[in-house]
């Protein structure tokens, strides 16, 4: 699976312009599923077997956008002024390096005019230098985008890379696709888009899709490194199992059903509250008439950066739970 992840996460695709990341999932998932096909807004969804006699319509939704920078102008020695698409930790980006889906690298420079740098300013006083020195030169314009980047690392069991958020989810996905043989459920995989700006692709994909039970597979924060916030997650323990996030409370059915299956199936689990941020799963469990819904989390360290970091048996383990809850009939 770790060549998967690394193909993954080193295709580029900021919030809205996600095809690239979309073609190489299209190419994992096609023999693994009964159909797919891409809705206007550019979700891919899949769907595979029928829904049985004791089968649900189960969607499972993996965003495949990730954090990505867009040009707002270039200025007259040819640096690229820019704005995000999706949440940037200025923190993060300072004297990074981005790559322009139309070709051009470039460097994250600083603002040297203020006094604080060596505090971490807000991007408006960052700028993209493309390697030109004036503007007529510079290759890029108004609205080009561009994403961090950051090669994969294998570290063993740790994996380090830009968009960990969410390309670990979606290789979660796909490799449960592959994996489930024997399920009572219509099985609807759905690679979502713009999540990083508000789960706007999850939203239209849900209300078509009209499911039974929701479950998104996304990043979870850690609390396990120094003086982080109060968190009990750790990577390493296992999957988490969202109860409660800024923007939904899971399904305490959902929940049950997924802590009773990780049981059974004897895999580790973790409960997981987060306190800022959501996931695609709000905005599943509130179309239509309201759907319950939840949340297989991986726990990632240091997210929203160029390295976001996850522990390969949390990955695999998030494998073998959905396999396990997607075989057997469900009752909430
Ligand atoms: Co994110
Ligand atoms: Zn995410």
């Amino acid at each position: 699976m770790k060549s998967l992840i690394q193909k993954l996460v080193e295709a580029v695709g900021p919030s809205g312009y996600e095809t690239q990341v979309r073609e190489l999932v299209m190419e994992e998932v096609k023999d693994y599923v009964d159909s797919w096909k891409v809705d206007p807004l550019g979700n891919l969804i899949t769907r595979k077997s029928k829904k049985g006699k004791d089968g649900l319509t189960i969607m499972l939704a993996a965003h495949l956008d990730e954090i990505g920078l867009m040009v707002t102008h270039v200025d007259d020695n040819g640096y690229a002024r820019f704005t995000q698409l999706g949440f940037l930790f200025p923190i993060n980006v300072t004297a990074g390096r981005v790559q322009f889906l139309n070709g051009p690298k470039g460097v994250i420079g600083l603002d040297a005019s203020n006094d604080s740098i060596y505090k971490t300013d807000g991007l408006n006083k960052m700028f993209i230098d493309l390697g030109v020195d004036n503007k007529a030169d510079c290759p890029v314009g108004i609205g080009d985008v561009a994403a961090m980047m950051r090669r994969f690392e294998d570290f063993g069991d740790r994996l380090v890379s830009k968009s960990m958020d969410d390309r670990i989810g979606v290789a979660v996905l796909i490799e449960t696709l592959k994996q489930l043989k024997n399920t009572p459920h219509e099985v609807v995989g759905v690679f979502t888009v713009q999540e990083e700006v508000g789960t706007r692709g999850a939203t239209p994909a849900a209300y078509d899709v009209d499911p039974d039970i929701a479950i998104a597979i996304d990043v979870c924060p850690t609390g396990d490194t120094p003086k982080s916030k109060t968190n009990q997650i750790k990577l390493g323990n296992g999957p988490a199992i969202k109860i409660r996030d800024a923007g939904m409370l899971a399904d305490p059915a959902v929940i049950a059903w997924m802590e009773a299956g990780a049981k059974q199936a004897k895999l580790p689990s973790q409960r997981e509250i987060l306190l800022r941020g959501s996931t695609d799963a709000r905005a599943m469990q509130l179309v239509r008439g309201g759907v319950p819904a939840g949340c297989v989390s991986i726990p990632c360290r240091y997210v929203h950066s160029p390295s976001e970091m996850v522990d390969y048996n949390d990955v695999q383990n998030a494998v073998k739970l959905l396999v396990h809850l997607l075989s057997k009939p469900v009752k909430l």
